[in-house]
């Protein structure tokens, strides 16, 4: 991962949302995330500081006063050692502790302490946030450069129904990531296409390939957090658009293809992971579902499609294009074909049977220059990253 920092300081307040924060610290962790928690008092009546401990594998800190050696002035020297603050959940007190300035336990004399970016989770009772005391504290806070998510709307834990929820752990932690990466996309746009195609030949069927669109999404998700500009035109797949990407829907390989040139002067770069289909049948019924009727054979005629990609190559002035091949057999041979045929600037070769719909992949890379890198057995966001590494010298 290509972070600035990777020391991040969670303050956890006294609201029910708290035994959320666990979700969010194991993940955390499991993105190899230095963490360190601070609890309030009232946050341990919520949930104790050894499930947190647990989790983040290091000592939670609850008193201002409580030091591991007499020279070491604790809130001080966290401080120091933070990347990132983030206050997850954060009540409607820790936030007029926060605006007002006013430092009467670990977390809130921490941030005194602090002079680095802070991230803040409000979840609370909905006329607690909508309070004008609230808001006001809000206000002071983002104004100092805080970044103050927006609390999710629906019942409380309270009965209430409106603002106040804590954001799902999931969304907090892209939000976190973030902040922490490396910006080298930024200023750049970048299109990524990903999943499959339908070719549909009556109302509801159609011709597709088990493309899961993970490649793409993997790509578009760590561009995005690089600080690139965004665009992914998707074919159908199950999976959710990363945060901040402009997610393009679409269903047929034409689709595709009207939706990647509108775009394309637009990009620097264009990756196209998509496993689009050649060929589309002609319907076999004006409208509706087609009847079987007593036949015991049908034929499709297929018709092909525009291959997108070999067009971009046609028409790129400057942009980068980086593609994907699909292969059972004859890998580079057929990767290096495409690359050369194509015009492109990189081609990520991949065995059918080692990626296709998996959440691996072991891919090579192949150059314009003619060099070429085999990689190992990967997730599709370590090869996500190795693309992109690939891409950003080939921009300056
Ligand atoms: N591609 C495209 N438009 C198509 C077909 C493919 O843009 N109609 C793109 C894919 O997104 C991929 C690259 O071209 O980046 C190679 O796709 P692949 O399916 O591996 O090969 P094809 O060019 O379709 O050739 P073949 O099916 O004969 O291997």
């Amino acid at each position: 991962m290509i972070l600035q920092g990777n020391r991040v300081t969670l303050g956890i307040t006294g609201g029910i949302a708290a035994y959320k924060a666990a979700e969010l610290v194991r993940l955390m962790v499991k993105d190899e995330l230095r963490v360190r928690v601070i609890m309030t008092v009232n946050a341990t009546r919520f949930v104790t500081p050894l499930t947190f401990q647990t989790l983040s594998q290091s000592q939670v800190r609850l008193d201002t006063f409580e030091t591991a050696s007499p020279e070491r002035v604790e809130h001080v020297i966290l401080a120091q050692e933070t990347d990132l603050l983030v206050v997850a959940p954060a009540t409607a007190n820790i936030l007029a502790k926060m605006a007002r300035g006013i430092a009467d336990d670990m977390l809130s004399t921490l941030y005194l302490a602090y002079a680095g970016t802070t991230l803040l989770a409000p979840a609370m009772n909905t006329q607690m946030y909508l309070h004008p005391a609230t808001q006001d504290n809000l206000r002071i806070l983002k104004d100092r450069g805080a970044i103050v998510l927006n609390p999710g709307e629906g019942e409380l834990a309270c009965g209430d129904y409106g603002p106040g929820r804590f954001p799902d752990p999931p969304y907090i932690m892209e939000r976190i990531l973030d902040l922490l990466y490396k910006k080298d996309l930024e200023g750049k746009s970048l299109l990524v296409t990903a999943g499959p195609t339908r070719e549909f030949f009556d109302e509801i069927r159609f011709i597709s390939n088990p493309s899961s669109g993970k490649m793409g999404f993997a790509i578009a998700q760590e561009a995005r957090r690089r600080g690139g500009k965004v665009y992914l035109v998707s074919g159908p797949t199950y999976l959710t658009p990363p945060w901040g990407v402009e997610h393009i829907p679409v269903t047929s390989a034409r689709e595709m293809h009207k939706r990647v040139l509108a775009l394309f002067p637009h990009v620097d770069v264009v990756i196209k992971a998509a496993a689009v289909a050649d060929f589309h049948p002609l319907p076999l019924v004006d409208k509706g579902k087609f009847k079987k009727g007593k036949k015991d054979s049908l034929t499709l005629e297929l018709k092909a499609n525009p291959d997108i990609l070999a067009q971009l190559g046609k028409k790129k002035k400057g942009q980068i294009l980086v593609g994907f091949a699909a292969e059972s057999h004859e890998l580079l041979k057929n990767a290096q074909e495409k690359l050369e045929g194509k015009n492109l600037d990189l081609i990520v070769a991949n065995k059918i049977s080692e990626g296709f719909g998996k959440d691996t992949s072991k891919v090579a890379i192949l150059r314009r220059d003619g060099t070429t890198c085999e990689l190992p057995t990967m997730s599709k966001d370590e090869v996500a990253r190795v693309v992109l590494d690939e891409v950003i010298p080939l921009l300056s």
